[in-house]
């Protein structure tokens, strides 16, 4: 029987040697470590044995009982630990390739061009204010000085939202321009300081509306930034002087600019203010249609009228004005060709920026 117990142990150890998974090793643990098993049929037959030999076999088999069960384990640690090693070298992350990217948002070009804009005045000592775009007639137009019959009040140009049942000023629209913030804010501080009001240096941004044929140079929609000084005297050498530093900051230390007359009913005198062609540098391409220069905004003296529908008087006060299209500036800047691109929400021309 010490014999059998002897030729079993041996038996069961070389097999589990030569075991490779964890399959294989179940099969093994059922045959040698189970209810019905080599080991288990010897206990049975050992109660026929004589009093002196069982003691002796018996304390045998528990050897080779704890002995095949050490094994056991041993054996199973390192197939673990073999296979751990196995699915690790197959998931090894290779360090060596490149990074996936991240889809990152970012801001719309006319965002950023608006943003830069606030930075330049911002430097300069201009708040920014916000106005409607939901505007009455009498602000968006009468007093701006823009007479019930002028061009720009036509139904072709306008989006009327309320016709204003017989009363003209009284009509609701969508603004045509950023102008009448102009007024909303002047009034706004007029009406706070009656006696003595403090100076005026704001930028008003925010889109504007016109209902216009929609083509690649003219969109319904499309922002503007206007800027206001109102205060003792401001003259028209301070308007140059704001808005030369204003292209400086904004195109270039070097950048050239130039005045040339032009008529709004808000403003008197008005102007128009060019850049020197910031792509060709004055030389002449065709984004500056050969002229070397670029239009890029519209100013005067703030009219007398206005400046009296501000609550300002005009005999003490006076002011600049100005407004410009970050479309325009935009389009300059990247060499963009169509407007519509701006508002189409198509992400491949946004993404490109
Ligand atoms: N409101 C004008 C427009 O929409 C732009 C403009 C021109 C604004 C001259 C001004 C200005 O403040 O002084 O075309």
């Amino acid at each position: 029987m010490l014999k059998r117990l002897e030729a079993l142990k041996t038996k069961a150890l070389a097999e589990l040697e030569g075991i490779q998974d964890e399959e294989e090793l179940k099969t093994w643990k059922v045959m040698y470590l189970g209810r019905s098993t080599e080991l288990g049929e010897i206990m049975t037959e050992m109660r026929s044995l004589s009093s002196e030999e069982r003691p002796q076999v018996g304390r045998r088999a528990n050897e080779v009982k704890q002995a095949m069960q050490a094994a056991f384990e041993e054996r199973r640690a390192e197939i673990h630990e073999r296979a751990l090693t196995r699915s690790l070298q197959e998931k090894r992350i290779d360090v060596t390739l490149p990074g996936r990217a991240v889809p990152a948002g970012r801001l719309h070009p006319i965002t950023r061009t608006m943003r830069e804009i606030y930075r330049v005045f911002g430097e300069m000592g201009f708040q920014v204010y916000r106005s409607r775009d939901v505007e009455l007639d009498e602000i968006n137009f009468q007093a701006l000085n823009i007479p019930p019959h002028h061009p720009a009040r036509d139904m072709q140009d306008t989006f009327y939202i309320d016709d204003g049942r017989g009363l003209e000023s009284d009509a609701v629209l969508l603004r045509t321009h950023t102008s009448p913030g102009q007024i909303r804010a002047m009034r706004e501080i007029t009406t706070a300081y009656p006696d003595d009001p403090p100076a005026v240096r704001i930028i008003l941004p925010g889109m504007c509306y016109r209902y216009e044929q929609i083509s690649a140079r003219s969109e319904i929609q499309f922002t503007q930034v206007e800027g206001l000084a109102v205060g003792k005297n401001i003259r028209f050498s301070d308007l140059k002087g704001t808005l030369n530093d204003f292209a400086r900051r904004m195109f270039g230390q070097q950048v050239r600019t130039r005045f040339r007359a032009d008529h709004f009913p808000f403003t008197e005198p008005s102007a128009e203010m060019d850049v020197e062609c910031f792509l060709c540098g004055g030389e002449g391409c065709n984004v500056c249609k050969r002229t070397g220069w670029l239009e890029i905004l519209g100013c005067g003296m703030v009219h007398p009228v206005v400046l009296r529908n501000g609550g300002y008087d005009p005999e003490i006060y006076s002011g600049f004005a100005f407004g410009m299209g970050p479309e325009r500036i935009a389009m300059m800047r990247h060499r963009i060709d169509d407007i519509r691109n701006f508002w189409a929400n198509d992400m491949r021309f946004l993404e490109q920026f």
